[in-house]
């Protein structure tokens, strides 16, 4: 590692890069040398792709009063903005944007996400959980839990919510895993988008023309009305449709590879029918696993002083939640995966202004999965060695590409 010069004046040359690495063998933890930076606990300054040198901000309690503070941006077009690759394009959705913009924007979505619509909703999310274990149980003993289970159970929820069709999955799912890879060019994650809004935009015709009761056409009535403009609404819908199947779907492959790494942790939720007890599951394995993994990004818009150090206005943030996850004065031995602790308090869904508007919907098919599927197949196990596996050390959500099981 490098040497350990912080602040202004600093001699930044030395900045270590960022992101970090993990270590080998260990997929569930967070890189060795971020540990050691929150072990260190000052803010210090590290190098992006670019060359640019934004504050690093590891602990928990600092990470929360700087996303709770309104002096930082997430506005990604402003100069000092920490982006995690380049950017091509000008027009963005609300997640990269500012109050009061962002929340009259936020707000326009807000309903559907709320706890009651989410509850009403489990039912059917329930139904899609087991038609897809019956499907999975009527073949052979042995499938890509990713392909089989883990992308269809968000991706079909998320097109019902928004009025997407299922039937066009494997486009929007091609063109998201690209938008989100850091390791595709700049060209291709613009034709992605691009992509994306061109599909999204056309719905988004088809809902002013004949309205229906998803989200996608209720947006459509603002548009009409003038509260939205098309290009907005789409960006809108490519967001939520992104943020519903991209997520969930690592949540649900890698937090069962973690489980079936975990045998006694697997065994606590396959012999269980409390639902405090799997809500309080679902909570570890969010905290736990983090597949946000490449930290908030944030720019400074005034000085702020933060742990004996002074932000500049200008200057970038970046607010890894995966090692605020694991601080230990938080979470007693954080990096043990245990099911029974009380990990509520975890930033998995960030904080502040922007934490996720989709957390009551995801906690709520996460509790489905996580309750059916290892009770449906008890004997669930891994068909390959752990060090088959690929895992998405290169896109901003983190997960694995494949996970062949077998029962
Ligand atoms: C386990 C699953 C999920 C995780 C771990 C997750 C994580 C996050 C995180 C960390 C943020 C904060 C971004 C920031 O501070 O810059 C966020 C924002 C957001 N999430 Fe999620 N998310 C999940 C599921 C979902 C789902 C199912 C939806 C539904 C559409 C969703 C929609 C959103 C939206 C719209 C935002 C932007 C909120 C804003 O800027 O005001 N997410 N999510």
């Amino acid at each position: 590692m490098t040497s350990t010069v912080r602040g202004e004046g600093a001699h930044v040359p030395s900045a270590p890069e960022f992101p970090m690495s993990r270590a080998t063998g260990c997929p569930f933890d967070p890189p060795p040398a971020l540990k050691a930076e929150q072990e260190q606990g000052a803010l210090r300054k590290v190098r992006l792709w670019d060359g640019s040198t934004p504050w690093l901000v590891t602990r928990y309690t600092d990470q929360r009063t700087l996303l709770a503070d309104p002096r930082i941006s997430s506005d990604i077009t402003r100069s000092g903005y920490p982006s995690p690759a380049p950017v091509k394009g000008s027009s963005f959705s609300f997640i990269l944007m500012d109050d009061p913009e962002h929340a009259r924007q936020r707000r326009m979505v807000t309903a559907p996400f709320t706890i009651r619509r989410v509850e009403a909703m489990r039912p059917a999310v329930q139904r899609i959980v087991d038609g897809l274990i019956d499907d999975m149980l009527s073949g052979p003993p042995r499938t890509d839990l990713v392909q089989a289970f883990a992308l269809p159970v968000p991706s079909l929820v998320i097109c019902e919510l928004l009025g997407v069709p299922y039937s066009d999955h494997d486009f929007f799912q091609e063109n998201s895993k690209t938008l989100i890879s850091r390791s595709a060019t700049p060209e291709q994650r613009g034709t992605a988008h691009g992509n994306l809004i061109g599909y999204l935009d056309e719905l988004m015709g088809h809902k002013i023309a004949r309205p229906a009761d998803d989200l996608l056409s209720g947006l459509g009535t603002r548009v009409e009305a003038g509260e939205l403009s098309r290009r907005e609404a789409a960006e809108m819908g490519v967001l939520l449709l992104l943020a519903g199947h991209e997520t969930t779907a690592n949540m649900i492959a890698l937090g069962t590879l973690a489980l079936l790494e975990h045998p006694d942790q697997f065994a606590l939720l396959r012999d269980t029918e409390d639902p405090k007890t799997v809500a309080g599951a679902v909570e570890e394995l969010l905290r736990y696993l983090n597949i946000t993994h490449t930290g908030r990004r944030r720019v400074a818009l005034e000085d702020i002083e933060i742990a004996g150090e002074v932000i500049r206005a200008g200057e970038g943030i970046i607010v890894p939640n995966d090692i605020g996850n694991r601080d230990p004065e938080v979470f007693a031995d954080p990096d043990r995966l245990d099911l029974r602790r009380d990990a509520r308090r975890h930033v998995a869904f960030g904080f502040g202004v922007h934490q996720c508007l989709g957390q009551p919907l995801a906690r709520m098919e996460l509790q489905v999965v996580y309750s059916t599927l290892y009770r449906r197949v008890p004997t669930l196990r891994l068909d390959t060695g752990l060090e088959e596996l690929s895992f998405k050390h290169d896109g901003s959500v983190y997960g694995v590409y494949e996970l062949p099981v077998a029962w």
